[in-house]
């Protein structure tokens, strides 16, 4: 399986600026884990990476999903009574202005980030004060919004497809599928007739037991949706016992009551045969797609069993996150993890934001997680930042 980084010489080759703002931004995490994390007491000079969740909006509910799924914690009048939260844009670009200096990666996400109705002057702000802008979104908007999007020159879209049309749409809803594909048709168009480049596009799938067995069928159909990349994640999931374990865990060093997690406890783990999964994803990066294929995280084969079957067992140790990323939540919120949002470190609307980031609060976390067993708390197993980031455990 190819590593997490496996879309940078692509991209040396067609835009060097802009793999260079992205190695830089792996490498201020590197620096974080080899300097700040061992000398600094539990601050952070680093920042490679923002996740910034717009809007607790979407215009869809998918099945498995952690804030809008059978189990999501996002959900109806919460949700509507949240919404009204969300953060004005000149806040967003005071914030900008403030960690422009790093020139950190943006990744933004909701909900449905074409929610948020200043997308586009938000993005426009990033891109314009130095910042790498990513934009993941469920793609429904794409068909409609495409001309303005290639305009714009946004860098990067992750759009999310969950399997070919009968399973994305059974996980997704009705007529998910049909639009996305549009969507990638609409960019295109748009990038010949504006001759540009940009935005780089690629799917995200999420793996789960009602798509993996159609893995395959939309690998295949995704060659010819132009794009730059094909995400495997193999998923978020969680368990009874993890939840409890990390429930009092938070609860007695790090004061915190966690509901979060909760949300990934789906079952949509349970009944993956892993032989028979790695015989699909082996196929798919055979193929000749045309793009990269990246399976995150990367996995030995007679691992992915243990993976869906033995949620407690670690496939990742030593999560870097705190010491070069953070989240800001729609409401201005600051936190570490972008799954589980209970720990706050701080509001933007009340302190700067590097005061947050090197507060009282996160120092603590820090501390809490660098001195945990494989540097990682119970409810880290399968976090899909630690996934991305974290170190191999060994033998996987
Ligand atoms: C929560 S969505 C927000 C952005 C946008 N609405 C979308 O669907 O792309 C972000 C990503 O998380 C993925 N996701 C949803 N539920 C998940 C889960 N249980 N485990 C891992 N990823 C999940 C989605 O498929 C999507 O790629
Ligand atoms: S589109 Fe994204 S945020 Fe909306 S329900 Fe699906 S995964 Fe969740
Ligand atoms: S691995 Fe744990 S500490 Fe790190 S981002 Fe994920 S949930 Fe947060």
């Amino acid at each position: 399986m190819k590593t997490n980084i496996s879309i940078v010489p692509e991209l040396l080759r067609e835009d060097p600026q802009l793999a260079y703002r992205i190695l830089r931004a792996f490498a201020a995490q590197k620096k974080s884990m080899l300097v700040d994390r061992n000398l600094y007491g539990g601050k952070s000079h680093e920042l490679g990476l923002m996740y910034f969740r717009l809007t607790p909006l979407c215009n869809l509910r998918c099945v498995m999903c952690g804030q809008r799924g059978d189990k999501g914690v996002l959900k109806g009048a919460f949700a509507a009574a949240e919404s009204k939260k969300v953060l004005p844009l000149d806040a967003y670009k005071r914030l900008v202005d403030e960690v422009a200096v790093k020139k950190p990666v943006v990744y933004l996400w909701g909900g449905e980030p074409f929610l948020y109705p200043d997308l586009f002057p938000l993005v426009d702000y990033m891109m314009e004060s130095g910042l790498t802008v990513s934009v993941n979104t469920n793609g429904t908007y794409l068909a409609e919004k495409a001309e303005e999007i290639v305009r714009h020159k946004w860098h990067a879209l992750f759009v999310s497809l969950d399997g070919f049309e009968e399973t994305n749409d059974r996980i997704r809803g009705d007529g998910s599928y049909r639009r996305v594909v549009e969507g990638f048709a609409a960019i295109n168009r748009e990038k010949k007739r504006q001759g540009s480049h940009f935005p780089y596009m690629g799917i995200v799938t999420t793996v789960n037991n009602l798509n993996y067995k159609d893995l395959y069928r939309l690998a295949d159909a995704a060659r010819e949706f132009g794009l730059a990349w094909h995400i495997f994640n193999l998923g978020t999931y969680s368990n009874d016992a993890i939840v409890a374990r990390h429930k009092e865990f938070m609860r007695t060093r790090l004061d915190t009551e966690i509901k979060c997690l909760e949300a990934y406890n789906t079952g949509y783990n349970e009944g993956i045969d892993g032989a028979e999964l790695h015989g699909i994803l082996e196929k798919i990066h055979a193929m000749d797609a045309g793009h990269p294929i990246i399976t995150v995280p990367a996995l030995e084969p007679d691992k992915i069993d243990i993976y869906y079957g033995d949620l407690e067992h670690p496939v990742r140790r030593t999560c870097s996150v705190p010491w070069s990323q953070a989240n800001i939540d729609y409401n201005g919120n600051v936190h570490f993890c972008a799954d589980y949002p209970d720990y706050v470190l701080g509001n933007i609307l009340e302190k700067p934001f590097f005061e947050i980031f090197n507060g009282e609060k996160a120092i603590r976390f820090r501390r809490e997680l660098k001195a945990a067993p494989n540097g990682n708390f119970p409810g880290c197993v399968r976090c899909y930042q630690n996934m991305l980031c974290g170190k191999r455990l060994k033998g996987f």
